[in-house]
């Protein structure tokens, strides 16, 4: 298959995780016969730094002829603590979800066996999790009209939701269901919001034309909870855009790390896959952060095109890498394998792609991979 692939490493440990991303993908293509080409932009920070914009024309244009965007992280501390700075590489990612139309976005969190010890939640608790988060991505409170008053001391962000915006993710999100385990939770603040009450009042009715799911409500302080006390009792979640900002980052404990877990962000016309994790930027250049995240993204592009056995090669690759330890050290403290180690070990293990590899960790060690 030929795919153009947009390359958006962005901020922070983008750039780095990023480059495991495409080791990857690059393996799959010598393995299975591809061939895609990749082109970068800039977005966030550095897009500011360089083009005062966080989202510069050319990145856009570049996004949009694109069949897929593989993005890295977004986001620096300069910008943090001033909540005067009018351009903040934030915008560059909202509005880049905006202007694409990425509508839903798909953060889908696991236990992988050889890590239940890792995540601060007992095993028993864990154990088994499997979901996937449907998060609305264009509207809501991210996108209302924002408003403050004159001498800046009243401020108000709107939350507004249309059954069209509400309808097209839940199609998407009863229709996974559909695939997996057939149960759907909506979460929501019914009991306080009108723009939930249309979320329900709009989900309810779409679940008649899908029997098979069964649909259950969760208001969102409740499911805050749950998704700690008892995850495994979740097979797809659907939410508006903030609360499944909020709760996809505290799915993330479950895991043990939030630098495994990837996401897609699908619209009508085009696709964006990025780690869930921001761009930590005390590791830039440290060549520490975890690439799965990253990697698990090129995964889930590759499944948005069909290539299911060539996502799996990628995932077993993960897996190894897990099994054996050769991981970063938010997995293993102390580990002595780094981002591109991990990203080396992975992408050789896609390329072999055959049971006992018997790699020699010494090699790993010293990043003499063959192939890079
Ligand atoms: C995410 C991030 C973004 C969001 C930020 C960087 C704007 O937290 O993708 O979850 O809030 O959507
Ligand atoms: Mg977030």
């Amino acid at each position: 298959m030929d795919l153009k692939i947009a390359l958006l490493s962005g901020d922070g440990i983008g750039p780095e995780v990023m480059e495991q991303a495409v080791k990857a993908l690059q393996a799959i293509e010598e393995n299975f016969g591809h061939n895609f080409s990749y082109k970068e932009a800039v977005v966030g920070a550095i897009a500011i730094d360089k083009f005062d914009d966080p989202l510069p024309e050319k990145t856009l244009a570049l996004c949009k002829e694109a069949d897929a965007i593989l993005f890295g992280a977004i986001g620096d501390p300069k910008y943090d603590n001033d909540p005067s700075a009018k351009i903040r590489p934030e915008q560059g990612l909202l509005r880049l979800r905006k202007e694409l139309g990425l509508f839903a976005n798909i953060r889908p969190i696991k236990t992988f066996p050889t890590l239940v010890d890792n995540s601060p939640l007992k095993k028993e608790i864990i154990s088994g999790t499997d979901f996937t988060i449907y998060r609305e991505l264009t509207g809501g409170i991210y996108f209302g009209e924002k408003k403050i008053n004159d001498n800046g001391t009243v401020a108000s962000d709107l939350c507004e939701y249309s059954q069209k915006e509400i309808s097209r993710i839940a199609h998407l999100a009863f229709k996974a269901a559909k695939n997996r385990n057939n149960k759907l939770t909506l979460v929501d603040k019914a009991n306080v919001l009108e723009s939930s009450r249309l979320w329900r009042k709009v989900v309810s009715k779409i679940g008649e034309s899908y029997p098979e799911v069964t649909l259950h409500y969760l208001f969102v302080d409740n499911a805050a909870m749950q998704l700690i006390l008892n995850p495994s009792q979740f097979d797809v979640i659907l939410t508006e855009n903030m609360f499944g900002d909020i709760l996809s980052d505290e799915g993330s404990v479950i895991g043990g790390s939030i630098g495994l877990l990837a996401s897609a962000s699908i619209g009508e016309d085009n696709a964006l896959f990025e780690p869930i994790h921001g761009s930590y930027p005390q590791a830039k250049g440290g060549n520490i952060a975890n690439p799965v995240a990253s990697i698990l993204s090129a995964a889930m592009l590759l499944e948005h095109f069909s290539l299911y056995e060539e996502a799996m090669v990628v995932r077993e690759a993960v897996d190894k890498s897990l099994e054996k330890g050769i991981v970063t050290p938010d997995l293993h403290a102390g580990s002595k394998y780094g981002t591109s180690h991990v990203g080396d070990f992975i992408a050789d293990r896609i390329v072999e792609n055959h049971d006992d590899l018997n790699m020699n960790d010494e090699n790993i060690g010293l990043g003499k991979s063959t192939i890079i």
